[in-house]
């Protein structure tokens, strides 16, 4: 049994769950909020947390891994998602770089991992990964500009699901899969990682490494979990964490 806050709102459940990690919280434990009121997102936009209709939480983490793999941690926190989403749909989810999970070109969850200061000791440093996941949404809770892009569970199946049970398989999983890491190490599971992207082999737009804005295919990431992408000339880059998108022609 991990201590696990359960609260009606909060503002963010990765703002409580750095709290209580900064406590010195063990790996395991979480925050879940029936709603959130600045629910956020990647690269500062807001995840929008309608009460009752959607999984928030955050796990705090603390892997046996060196302290240069824990921007990994974000994508083995995709892999985790995805493969309990799967189980529990009987549907074939699809991994969005670096860890947004698809239903049929949809987003239906989304990940924001927030680590401790790179030069914390190792008793001391964390991961909080936060995950949203739209379970019972229907198309009228999402904003009028997203409703094209997203999706739910519900809106996927036509099956209402126990959101704790979800976040309870959420988190043995994704304990499961960081001591696979910490054991095997990263390769086994970017290998898993891959037979899910999104991206591989689609024409694309990002921001490369290097700050130039390139279009081109994308070839999945590498060892280090950095995505590459082909340019028309055939040359390679790699992909800064930043937006990813498909081309739009
Ligand atoms: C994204 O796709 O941009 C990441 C979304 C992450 C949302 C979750 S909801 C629970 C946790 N608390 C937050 O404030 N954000 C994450």
């Amino acid at each position: 049994m991990y201590p696990t806050q359960y609260l009606q709102s909060i503002d963010s459940t990765n703002i409580q769950a750095k709290e209580i990690a900064e406590r010195g919280a063990i790996s395991g434990s979480a925050v879940v909020a029936e709603y959130q009121t600045k629910g956020r997102g990647r690269l500062g936009k807001e995840w929008h947390s309608i009460k009752g209709k959607g999984l928030y939480c955050s796990i705090v983490v603390r892997p046996n891994i060196a302290l240069k793999d824990y921007p990994k941690i974000t994508l083995v926190a995709g892999l985790s998602v995805a493969m309990v989403l799967d189980r529990i749909t009987g549907r074939n989810s699809q991994l969005k770089w670096p860890n947004d999970i698809y239903f049929k070109g949809r987003k239906v969850s989304g990940i924001l991992t927030e680590s401790s200061s790179l030069s914390s000791s190792s008793l001391e440093k964390y991961a909080v990964v936060g995950i949203g996941v739209n379970v019972h949404h229907v198309a009228a809770d999402f904003p009028p500009d997203l409703r094209e892009m997203v999706t739910s569970l519900f809106l996927e199946t036509g099956s209402k699901f126990i959101v704790e049970e979800i976040f309870q398989d959420i988190r043995r999983e994704l304990l499961r899969q960081l001591q696979l890491f910490g054991s095997d190490g990263f390769q086994p599971l970017l290998g898993q990682w891959r037979k899910k992207d999104f991206l591989l082999g689609k024409e694309m737009e990002c921001v490369s490494s290097a700050g130039k804005k390139i279009r081109g295919i994308g070839m999945g990431p590498d060892d280090q979990g950095q995505l590459h992408v082909r340019d028309t000339n055939g040359r390679i880059h790699e992909v800064l964490s930043g937006d990813v998108r498909l081309a739009t022609s």
